[in-house]
């Protein structure tokens, strides 16, 4: 992977991306939800990601949120790849950090939502001048895994059970396609309902979810009150196993056939989750650069 030259990588994500059924949502998805938040930072927060982004996003953080799956298995960073996730006891439909948040071996705080905490602090902390935090921890690398990460822990099956691994070993067809139900999330009822209803266009698709976006969604946003810190991603892994229990597990049992019953009924489900997490990931950033406005002069 190391020697890949990157025009070749995206098609070798492909072909990885079948064989070993990651988490994550897909390209598209990560694109969307950084692509809605960015319609509701603040100049502050805009500023301050402009400076933290590597040369290549020109800008832009949404052509950076799908990094952190496209280096996860790269030896340098195969330690990441159990922070795109966090498994739950099977069936029990709910989620615990205590319980839940460590990696296969046990290690403590090795899941996504220990990795949204992580993140947040060590950007947090970036502007304190006497705090090492910021100085120790690659600033780039701590917005592209939290803008990646917010997104993965509003995916259902990224807070999925332990023992079909968040639905990677259900086998299920997607209409003809072999594929498994992990994947059918990430990645399939986005381009079906891009393919259906968006002329494959995915911006169309963006501003279709964008013009849902009301005020009471921004008064709802995550139960704030619920969470006195900058960021709360149990609140979400929470809402996610309920959605992957209700929504995503029904009725795609191992070796089902899903089609258009199925499909229907989960794309709002799927473009609500999205707009969520674009609406949530700015009000984090706009919060985290708010506070610390003088990470913007480094
Ligand atoms: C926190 O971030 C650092 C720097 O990327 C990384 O080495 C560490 O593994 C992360 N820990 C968690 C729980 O995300
Ligand atoms: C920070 O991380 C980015 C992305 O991996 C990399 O391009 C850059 O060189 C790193 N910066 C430092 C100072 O290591
Ligand atoms: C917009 O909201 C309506 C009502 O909740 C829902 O049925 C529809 O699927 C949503 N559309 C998008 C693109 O999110
Ligand atoms: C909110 O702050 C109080 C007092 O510091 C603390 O006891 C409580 O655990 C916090 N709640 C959350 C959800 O972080």
């Amino acid at each position: 992977m190391g020697e890949l030259e990157p025009r070749w990588m995206g098609r070798a994500m492909v072909f990885l991306l079948i064989i070993w059924g990651v988490h994550g949502w897909g390209k598209e998805g990560h694109f969307i939800i950084c692509k809605i938040a960015e319609e509701y930072l603040t100049e502050d927060a805009l500023t301050a990601i402009k400076a933290l982004l590597p040369d290549t996003a020109e800008g832009d953080l949404a052509p950076v949120c799908y990094w952190a799956d496209e280096i996860k298995h790269h030896y340098h960073y195969r330690w990441s790849s159990p922070l795109h996730y966090v498994d739950t006891p099977d069936f029990r439909c709910n989620y615990k950090y205590c319980r839940d948040c460590h990696d296969s071996h046990g290690h403590k705080d090795r899941c996504v939502t220990g990795a949204i905490y992580n993140y947040t602090k060590q950007l947090e902390s970036s502007s304190y001048a006497s705090d090492s935090l910021g100085l120790k921890y690659n600033l780039t690398e701590a917005l592209m895994f939290l803008s990646h990460f917010v997104g993965d822990v509003h995916q259902p099956l990224h807070v999925g059970f332990v023992g079909d691994k968040g639905g990677n070993t259900i086998k299920v067809r997607w209409y003809r396609r072999k594929t498994n139900l992990h994947h059918v999330w990430d990645t399939m009822i986005i381009e079906s309902a891009m393919k259906t209803f968006y002329n494959k266009d995915i911006d169309e698709m963006i501003q279709s979810i964008q013009s849902n976006i009301t005020d009471d969604w921004l008064v709802d946003v995550p139960s704030w009150e619920n969470c006195n810190a900058t960021v709360c991603p149990d609140t979400y892994a929470s809402e996610s196993v309920k959605v992957a229990c209700k929504f995503a597990y029904r009725n795609a049992t191992p070796g089902s056939t899903l089609g258009d019953d199925y499909f229907l009924s989960r794309m709002p489900v799927v473009e609500k989750r999205l707009a969520q997490s674009g609406v949530r990931l700015a009000v984090i950033l706009n919060q985290i650069f708010a506070s610390h406005p003088s990470i913007a002069k480094e």
